[in-house]
């Protein structure tokens, strides 16, 4: 491919792909040899859940926009492989760089194998091993397919090279979520959410939810909620509500156990930098979320993860992170434990240090065959 360069479309679709997608679009728009498109599948379509990312976080107009919108999974993935086959046969990308496990990773991932488009995997390799997770089915049938695969930490290498991918394959690059926390650290120390919100460095909780298996089940919330319940007794407990969970907290008449909570402060999502903020300064945070268990281990700050397992095993074995599941007495030691001022203290992961977008970028130009 010589003068003529690498048209790579980056694909976009739900909030923590916005978050992964920002430093590496930087990276790229740099690069001599790449020209990077964006596409926005319309997974996430709320102000805060995907404009007020791409103004923080400086991430340019997306130059095609499938609006697809929410609906059921299959729906939502069909309607994207549709129109995305569309867009690839009228712009035919020598590559597509997918980051994450969201649906629309995947939708567009068999898209473009079929098309012999190559597939970029960023977040590649790392595995729940839990099958009832939407994100492990899109994790394994995104790898099955990929081409290159960009792994944040040894454990996911070696899944991959198990699965029978070629170790020339898979290149560990660190981290990418961790960039954008780096890049971001002045914005993030701006934010005045502490005030906003009345709470007090180190003096509240940071809780969020949103895993089909702890929302979509009224058993499982409620029991969440009963140890959420005892915890903001002791101290505030602030819960910016994704909307699923807000939808099944009606729906399962949960409103009032939450409002007879004095301690516990609801919000709606809140932007990169408040959020940043929060968990930055939180004495704790209880989370269902992956990016989240990375953060706090970034930060050194405890992080009680609502599941019975986690696709990030560092964040347990190196970082600060526990996991509880959603059984309220197993939430309530953890705790106490972190009350007791007992909690262990963590190192950050190799490579999680700011670089990855390079790293990647570096990888696209020297150690890819580009025909
Ligand atoms: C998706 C990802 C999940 C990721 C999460 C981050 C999949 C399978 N799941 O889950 O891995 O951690 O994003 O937020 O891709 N909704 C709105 N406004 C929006 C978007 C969604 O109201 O802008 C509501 C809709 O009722 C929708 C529901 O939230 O049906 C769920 O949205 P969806 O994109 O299907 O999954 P998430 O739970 O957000």
């Amino acid at each position: 491919m010589l003068n003529k360069k690498i048209k790579i479309t980056c694909i976009v679709g739900a909030r923590p792909n916005f978050i992964k997608i920002a430093p590496l679009l930087k990276a790229m728009s740099i690069s001599e040899k790449i020209n990077a498109k964006l596409l926005h599948t319309g997974q996430h379509y709320d102000y805060d859940m995907s404009q007020s990312f791409f103004e923080q976080l400086g991430i340019k107009k997306p130059d095609v926009h499938l609006n697809v919108g929410s609906g059921t999974q299959a729906y939502q993935v069909a309607t994207i492989m549709m129109r995305f086959e569309e867009y690839c046969l009228k712009e035919r990308p020598d590559g597509i760089l997918v980051v994450g496990d969201v649906n629309s990773t995947m939708a567009t991932s068999i898209v473009a194998s079929k098309l012999g488009i190559k597939i970029l995997h960023v977040e590649a390799g790392i595995r729940s091993w839990d099958r009832t997770m939407p994100e492990e089915i899109n994790r394994l049938l995104t790898d099955s397919i990929a081409d290159v695969y960009l792994t944040p930490s040894p454990d996911a290498v070696q899944n991959l090279v198990k699965e029978g991918h070629s170790k020339s394959s898979v290149f560990n690059v660190g981290n990418i979520m961790i960039d954008t926390l780096l890049n971001n650290q002045e914005q993030i120390d701006q934010s005045n959410i502490i005030k906003k919100l009345s709470v007090s460095s180190n003096e509240f909780a940071l809780l969020t939810l949103h895993r089909p298996s702890n929302v979509d089940s009224a058993e499982s919330f409620k029991a969440i909620l009963e140890a959420i319940n005892e915890i903001q007794k002791k101290l505030k407990v602030v819960f910016p509500i994704h909307p699923r969970a807000l939808k099944k907290l009606k729906e399962f008449s949960l409103e009032d156990f939450i409002k007879s909570m004095p301690n516990l402060i609801l919000t709606k999502p809140l932007s990169y930098f408040d959020f940043g903020r929060l968990v930055k300064d939180a004495k704790f945070v209880l989370t269902d979320s992956g990016g989240i268990q990375e953060e706090t281990t970034v930060y050194g700050i405890p992080c009680i993860t609502l599941r019975e397992n986690t696709e990030r095993p560092v964040t347990v074995t190196e970082g600060t992170n526990e996991l509880a599941g959603n059984d309220t007495e197993k939430i309530l030691s953890l705790f106490a434990k972190i009350m007791n001022e007992k909690w262990k203290s963590g190192k950050i992961p190799e490579l999680w240090d700011g670089h990855t977008a390079d790293r990647i970028v570096r990888v696209i130009e020297n150690e890819m065959q580009w025909d």
